[in-house]
Order: structure tokens, then sequence, then C-alpha cells
């Protein structure tokens, strides 16, 4: 009896874990690569900045780049698109477009082109109404989004929290990681849930992010100043009780991206964000 007991309770305790942890198997150390947002934001005018613009090209470059200089071989194994990829509208079945001017190959041949290389392909949505630069989010979407990054080949994706009701987010960020599961491949799940609760910390549990995400972002966008750098130091400095019981293999809070090597960075505030990271 006292075995039948034991053995119901494993069971009881693998149903639970099955249906509520994010469970890929994946992130077991900190995902690192090269992501666009802080150098080339949301520049679509590929007329003026065809060497700086989001477009197909810009990350061909920095994949080859990567291996070029090596990057890869000390860990740095994916590019990730930013927001502002995609097309203003989804197409008749409600499927999300990349913009066909900036990315004439599509997502898919562009994933394969990262793969060539041994390289992880990230994409970004939002799940909110829209993006924040107001391209269309995954609301309401998320089967179709994770379906369509899925059949894209994609390897991680960034969920950014803009135009959301923040209430809902403790529903939207497991639905939608629920919809990758679904999709059977294994994707990387980067959430900004508690960066958008940075007003409300009483909302922020990590144990239960944790089960749902592979990576956070728990505070402000950084940019490329000294002052940015330091304001996220500090906030992880103050924070540290709350964080360091609650990551580990598969769950990691996210400090935001290295700026180093962006313009208005010196040596000094490199090496400085680079150590504290
Ligand atoms: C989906 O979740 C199950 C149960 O947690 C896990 O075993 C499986 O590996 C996951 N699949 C993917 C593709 O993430
Ligand atoms: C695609 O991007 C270009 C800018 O590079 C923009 O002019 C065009 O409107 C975009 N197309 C769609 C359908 O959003
Ligand atoms: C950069 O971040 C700092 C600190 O959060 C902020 O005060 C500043 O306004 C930001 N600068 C830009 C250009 O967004």
């Amino acid at each position: 009896m006292r075995l039948f007991l034991a053995h119901l309770l494993l069971v009881l305790l693998l149903l639970i874990s099955s249906t509520t942890c994010l469970d890929n198997g994946l992130a077991r150390t900190p995902p690192m690569g090269w992501m666009s947002w802080t150098a080339f934001y949301c520049e679509t005018d590929c007329n003026k900045h065809p060497d700086g613009c989001i477009n197909e090209d810009l990350y061909k470059a920095m994949a080859d780049q990567i291996v070029i200089d090596g990057y890869n071989l000390v860990g740095y194994k994916s590019v990730h698109i930013d927001d502002c990829w995609s097309e203003m509208e989804r197409d008749a079945n409600g499927v999300l477009v990349a913009n066909k001017t900036r990315f004439p190959s599509g997502m898919k041949k562009l994933a394969k082109y990262m793969h060539r290389l041994g390289l992880n392909f990230g994409i970004y949505e939002d799940y909110g109404t829209k993006t924040c630069a107001g391209y269309p989010g995954s609301y309401k979407h998320e089967k179709v989004d994770a379906e369509t990054f899925a059949a894209w080949d994609v390897d991680y994706l960034k969920l950014d929290g803009c135009n959301i009701d923040e209430d809902l987010m403790p529903i939207g960020y497991p639905l939608m990681g629920k919809e990758l599961n679904a999709t059977g491949r294994p994707i990387m799940y980067s959430c900004s849930w508690p960066a958008y609760l940075i007003n409300h910390p009483e909302k922020v549990d990590y144990n239960v992010i944790g089960k749902h995400c592979n990576t956070w972002r728990n505070f402000d966008d950084i940019n490329s100043s000294w002052k940015s750098i330091v304001s996220i130091i500090s906030y992880y400095d103050k924070n540290q009780d709350k964080h360091i019981p609650t990551h580990g293999p598969g769950k990691w809070h996210d400090p935001d991206m290295l700026v180093i090597g962006n313009k208005g960075i010196t040596d000094a505030m490199a090496i400085s964000q680079f150590t504290i990271w």
C-alpha cells in the first residue's frame, strides 16, 4: 500500500510537472548570441541605410561575422531578429508575413542560412495586439504564430509585452509557451513578462515565470549609455535575494543585451558591462 501511494504520488508529481513546466530541454546555460536592437533599432529605410537596416542581408552579414571572428566557438551561437521584420498586415489566413522587400527570400531560407553556419535563428514577436513598433502582435494568434515560427525552423522566440493589459500576462505568456510546445519543435522562449511589471513587483513570481519561460527580461530596456548600464547593475544589485534562488538551468534572468561595440561605449564601459553580465 505504501509503495502504491508512493507510486501514485510520483505519477501525480509527473502529471503536475508535465502540465505546468516548459520543460523543452533548452537553455541549460544562459543563451548567448547577437541581437540587432540596440545597434539598428527599427531602421527600415534600406535606401538611406543599405548596410544598417532590418533586412535579411544584415542578419546574414552578422552571422558570417560571428563565424569569421570565432564568436561561435566561445558560445555566441545565435542571431536574433528584433522588432520591425513583418509586414503591417497578416495574410488572408491570419499568418504573419515577413516584409517582402526586406526579407525577399523569406524566414525559412534565412533560418537555413543560420543553420548551415551552425548557428541558431531567433525571432521577435509581442504578446499584445501590436508589437512595440506597431507591427501585428500575437494576441489571439498564439497558435498560428507558434506554428508559423516552427514551420520557419525558428530556434528562439523573444516575446515582448507592449500593447496588452499587464493582468493578462500570467495567461498569455504560459499560453504561448504551451503553443510552442505543441508544435513539437524545441524553441527557446524568452519572455518580457516581468519587465512590464517593474512598478508592480508584488505581481512578479519568478518561480512561476521560470516554469513557463527559458529566460526573461526583468527590467528596463538597455541603451548605449553608461547611465543605462549603471541603472541595470543597480537594479540587479538590489534584487539579488529575489533573483538568485529562482534561476538555474532552463530558466534565466536576462539583464538585456551587451551594448559593447556600440557608438558611445568606451572600452572601460564595455569591460564593466561584460564583467558584470
Ligand atoms: C513539451 O512538453 C513536454 C512535457 O513537459 C516535454 O516532455 C516535451 O519535450 C516538450 N516538447 C517541446 C518540443 O518542447
Ligand atoms: C516593407 O518595408 C518597406 C521599408 O523598407 C516599407 O516601405 C513597406 O511598406 C513594407 N511593406 C509592408 C507590406 O509592410
Ligand atoms: C537610456 O537609458 C537611461 C536609463 O534608463 C534613460 O534615462 C535614457 O533616457 C535612455 N536614453 C534613450 C536615448 O533612450
